[in-house]
């Protein structure tokens, strides 16, 4: 591994320069074209290849419905032109929220959404001309070990891990989630599916990334019962719930699943990781899971890697400044870039022409265009897609069709700000290019994390 560095790069070559010297796989091109090219996503089209990443802003209102800010959000990822929109984590049960404005899509606040997703579409059409249509996916999810509903951790825990529950204040004898709750679970999802389905989403996203509940029974090896130890179990509940959700949806609704390919966590405690060093991905099991994905008719995939709970956040997001009180990595952050690169690789190969949407881009800058293309151009992804850039530049996109360039200044400079309100139990944004909004927000949230000893 590299020594860390900050971004410091004015010109392609700059960074061209240092991929050669780094010896990593970061591949450039300027023909930008592969990412104007629309790509069929189920019975979908995105009008582009350029999509934004799920996001969560922490903001809804108490009953999951979008709030203003939420609103906001949208309207500015609509406007920004991505052929895309993978909607933030949305919690199936009160129990599973990470945070209490987490979203939540009822019966209750079904019109908010349906209003929601009809203003999205008005929004990009408005902003990118008539007949822009983006595709809307809905993250659903249930947080597990980091549900913390109302404003205290409430972990439930798919198998006990000595690293990570002392983290959630987790006694090493408290209850795991049972086989019972989980097969009911299933159920919330299916009622989760088709409310969106009814408010107007193209589809929904089965999330197992994260170390949320899903993502932690992937790599539940000590667990016991149907859910738990053998690759079978382990993968049970997750291929159970899509099974289910594709039945009472039918073939005309995207199922969608980002999950983990490499949690970067120890065996028997991670997925997607060597039995000796956790730093060494085996995707033995990640690319069987895609197999059995791809079997089971999902239709687009994401993957993610590590815990951004947890020591190594850059597995996640590559940064430059990490949260207060983070370590700096122990690699050149162009060494996470590609590795999370070279994971879609292996996906997107193994998923043949099921779309793998890649991330990891956000670190680079004005120069993920060129690195994006290439990636498309040579079937290493089928969509570029853009997380915290999201944030600071929704208007990428846009400016990357029809500019064919990005400004540097109104670029993300990854800073982990927004990561760090997420952190103080604060309503996220970028705390940088959209200040107004974000920097009294963050000081809100700094503040009452000091209160409380943070
Ligand atoms: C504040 C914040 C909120 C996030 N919310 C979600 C989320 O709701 N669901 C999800 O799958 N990933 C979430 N992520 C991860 C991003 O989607 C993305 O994978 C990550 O930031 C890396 O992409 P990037 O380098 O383009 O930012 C979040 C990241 C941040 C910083
Ligand atoms: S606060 Fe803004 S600039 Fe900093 S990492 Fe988040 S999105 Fe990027």
């Amino acid at each position: 591994m590299a020594a860390f560095e900050k971004f410091n790069f004015k010109t392609l070559d700059e960074i061209r320069g240092k991929v050669e010297a780094l010896g990593v796989k970061v591949n450039f091109s300027t023909d930008l074209s592969p990412l104007a090219k629309p790509v069929k996503i189920g019975t979908r089209t995105a009008p582009n290849a350029l999509a934004i990443l799920p996001m969560e802003g922490c903001d809804s209102e108490q009953d999951g419905s979008p709030s203003e800010l939420v609103k906001r959000r949208y309207q500015r990822f609509a406007a920004g032109g991505a052929g895309l929109l993978w909607f933030e984590a949305c919690a199936v049960v009160p129990e599973g929220k990470a945070n209490p404005l987490q979203m939540s899509l009822t019966k209750g606040n079904a019109g908010a959404f349906a209003e929601l997703v009809k203003n999205t579409d008005l929004w990009a059409e408005e902003a990118n001309g008539r007949g822009h249509k983006p595709v809307k996916v809905l993250q659903l999810t249930h947080s597990g070990r980091y549900s913390r509903p109302v404003d205290v951790a409430a972990p439930m825990v798919a198998q006990h891990d000595p690293l990570l529950d002392p983290r959630v204040g987790l006694a090493p004898d408290a209850p795991v989630v049972t086989d019972e709750y989980l097969d009911e679970l299933i159920e919330k999802y299916v009622e989760a599916a088709l409310l969106a389905r009814e408010v107007g989403f193209d589809g929904v996203d089965i999330k197992a990334c994260h170390r949320y509940l899903i993502s932690e029974l992937l790599a539940s090896h000590t667990r016991e019962g149907k859910y738990g130890g053998s690759f079978e179990n382990r993968t049970r509940f997750l291929l159970d719930t899509i099974k289910a959700v594709r039945q009472a949806v039918g073939d005309d609704f995207i199922i969608a699943c980002r999950f983990n390919v490499f949690d970067a966590h120890p065996y028997p405690y991670g997925f997607g990781v060597s039995k000796d060093d956790c730093w060494v991905p085996d995707l033995t099991e990640p690319l069987a899971l895609v197999q059995l994905l791809v079997d089971n008719g999902v239709d687009l995939l994401s993957n993610s890697a590590g815990n951004p709970y947890y020591r190594f956040p850059q597995v996640t997001r590559p940064f430059d400044q990490p949260t207060i009180g983070g370590e700096t990595p122990n690699e050149h952050p162009l060494e996470s870039v590609a590795r999370l690169f070279e994971f879609t690789r292996q996906i997107q190969k193994a998923a043949g022409s099921v779309p793998v949407v890649g991330n990891g881009y956000s670190w680079l800058r004005q120069f993920l265009p060129y690195i994006g293309a290439a990636n498309l151009a040579d079937g290493s992804c089928s969509i570029v897609g853009l997380g915290r850039q999201g944030f600071a530049y929704p208007d990428a996109p846009k400016d990357i069709l029809t500019k064919g360039e990005m400004d540097p200044k109104k670029s993300c400079i990854a800073c982990s700000k927004c990561t760090q309100i997420m952190r103080d139990h604060g309503r996220t944004g970028c705390v940088i290019r959209d200040r107004e909004v974000y920097v009294p927000l963050y000081n809100e949230a700094r503040n009452n994390a000091q209160k409380s000893g943070k």
